[in-house]
C-alpha cells in the first residue's frame, strides 16, 4: 500500500495556560443554581473541577507509557455528587475529619455543632464545604494555570463561631504539580482544619483494588482510635505495627493483620503524626506508587497529619465516572490535616483560628513515573 497525497500525521497544538482553562455548564441543583466543570491542563497533567465543593471531578496523568487515565475517583454527574458522594475529590471544611460528640469549648464559650457521623461531628457536618457552591476564577501566573475558589461561611453554619472567609487555590504547574493553597479569616475564635478528600486509584478510577499500591508515609507515630473513630489522646509509635509506612510497603501486606485498630476501622483510617510537624513551607511526607502503571504521587505539606484511609466503606453501591461499581479498598485517601479532634484535644497542634489571624496551609501533589 502507498502513500498518496500530503503525509497526514497527528496534528499537535501547544496549549498556552489561558487555553487550557475552559468552563462549561456541568449541572444544576434542585434550586436551578448552575454548577460549572473547569478544565486545565498543564505539564501533563489534566484537571477538572466542580464549583460544587470545589471537587476533584477528574485528575489525569501520564503512565510509563505517556497514556493518560484519571486517577481520582467520581461520578459522571452532578445528581450522584449530591445524593451519594464519600466526599469524592471534595474540598472538605469547616473542620476536616471527626470532633467527638459534636462538641468543643473555645475560651470558655461552650460550642455544639452538626452531628454526622453517629455520635461525632465528621468533615464539617451534613452541609459542609464539599456541599457547597464556590465562586471560581481561573488564573494564569508565569507557566502556572490555576483556580481559586472563594466561599464565605456565615457566623454559626453548622455551629461554628465566626465568619469564616476561605480561599482555595488550585494551581498547576508547569511540571504538572497540583498545589493547593488554603487560606481563610474570622471575625469571631473559632476552629479550622481544612483538607481535599481526592480518591487515589493510580491504575486508573474503576480498576479494581489499591492493595498493590505501595505507600511511604514519614511518620513514627499515629493517633489510635476508639470504636467512633476518635483519637484517644495519646500518639503510639507505629514500629512493629500494622501503621509502619515507614519504609515502603504494600497496603494490602498487613491490612488483614488481626489488629484491633484497623478492626475498628475496617482497615487503614487513622491519622499519622507527621515526624516533621507543623512547617511554614510544604515537606515530602508520602509516597504513593502503582507498580502496574508505574504511576507515583509524592505528596508535600506544611501540615503536621495526614488520615490515611484506605476506601474502606466502599460497598460496591455507588457506579463511578466511568460506569464501574467501586468496591472496598478500590482507592485511597491522604488528607493533609491537623489531627482530628484537636479542639477537645490540648495536647495536639491547634486549631484555632482568632480574628486578625489568617490561616494558611499547603499541599503539594507531584506526579510521575
Ligand atoms: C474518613 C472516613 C470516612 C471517609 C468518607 C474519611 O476522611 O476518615 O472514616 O468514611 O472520609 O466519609
Amino acid at each position: 500500500m502507498g502513500r498518496t497525497g500530503a503525509r497526514k500525521g497527528p496534528r499537535t497544538h501547544v496549549c498556552t495556560p489561558r487555553e487550557a482553562a475552559v468552563k462549561e455548564l456541568f449541572g444544576k441543583l434542585a434550586d436551578g443554581t448552575e454548577i460549572h466543570r473547569w478544565s486545565l491542563e498543564n505539564g501533563g497533567t489534566r484537571l477538572k473541577v466542580l464549583s460544587y465543593g470545589g471537587i476533584v471531578q477528574s485528575l489525569e496523568i501520564p503512565d510509563t507509557r505517556g497514556r493518560h487515565a484519571n486517577v481520582s475517583l467520581g461520578f459522571a454527574a452532578l445528581e450522584d455528587y449530591v445524593a451519594s458522594s464519600p466526599y469524592f475529590g471534595a474540598l472538605i471544611g469547616r473542620y476536616g475529619n471527626r470532633m467527638a460528640d459534636g462538641a468543643f469549648t473555645l475560651d470558655g464559650e461552650a460550642y455544639r455543632v452538626n452531628v454526622n457521623d453517629g455520635d461525632n461531628s465528621l468533615h464539617g457536618g451534613a452541609q459542609g464545604f464539599d456541599k457547597h457552591v464556590w465562586d471560581v476564577e481561573a488564573f494564569t501566573s508565569g507557566s502556572d494555570v490555576g483556580l481559586i475558589l472563594r466561599h464565605t461561611s456565615a457566623d454559626g453554619e453548622m455551629g461554628y463561631p465566626g465568619t469564616l472567609r476561605t480561599k482555595v487555590t488550585y494551581t498547576l504547574t508547569r511540571h504538572g504539580d497540583w498545589r493547593i493553597d488554603y487560606e481563610a479569616t474570622t471575625d469571631k475564635a473559632t476552629v479550622v482544619n481544612l483538607t481535599s478528600h481526592v480518591y487515589w486509584n493510580l491504575a486508573g478510577e474503576g480498576n479494581g483494588s489499591v492493595y498493590d499500591h505501595e505507600l511511604e508515609i514519614a511518620a513514627s507515630r499515629y493517633t489510635p482510635v476508639d470504636s467512633g473513630l476518635i483519637p484517644t489522646g495519646e500518639p503510639a509509635e507505629v514500629a512493629g505495627t500494622p501503621f509502619d509506612f515507614r519504609r515502603t510497603k504494600s497496603i494490602g501486606e498487613d491490612i488483614r493483620e488481626a489488629d484491633q485498630q484497623l478492626v475498628y476501622s475496617q482497615g487503614f483510617d487513622h491519622n499519622w503524626v507527621l515526624d516533621k510537624g507543623v512547617t511554614a513551607e510544604p515537606e515530602h511526607i508520602a509516597t504513593l506508587r502503582d507498580p502496574s502503571s508505574g504511576r507515583t504521587l509524592k505528596i508535600a505539606t506544611t501540615e503536621p497529619g495526614v488520615q490515611f484511609y484506605s476506601g474502606n466503606f466502599l460497598d460496591g453501591t455507588l457506579v463511578g465516572t466511568g460506569g464501574h461499581l467501586y468496591r472496598q479498598g478500590d482507592a485511597l485517601c491522604l488528607e493533609t490535616q491537623h489531627f482530628p479532634d484537636s479542639p477537645n484535644q490540648p495536647s495536639f497542634p491547634s486549631t484555632t483560628l482568632r480574628p486578625g489571624q489568617t490561616y494558611r496551609s499547603t499541599t503539594i501533589h507531584s506526579f510521575g513515573v
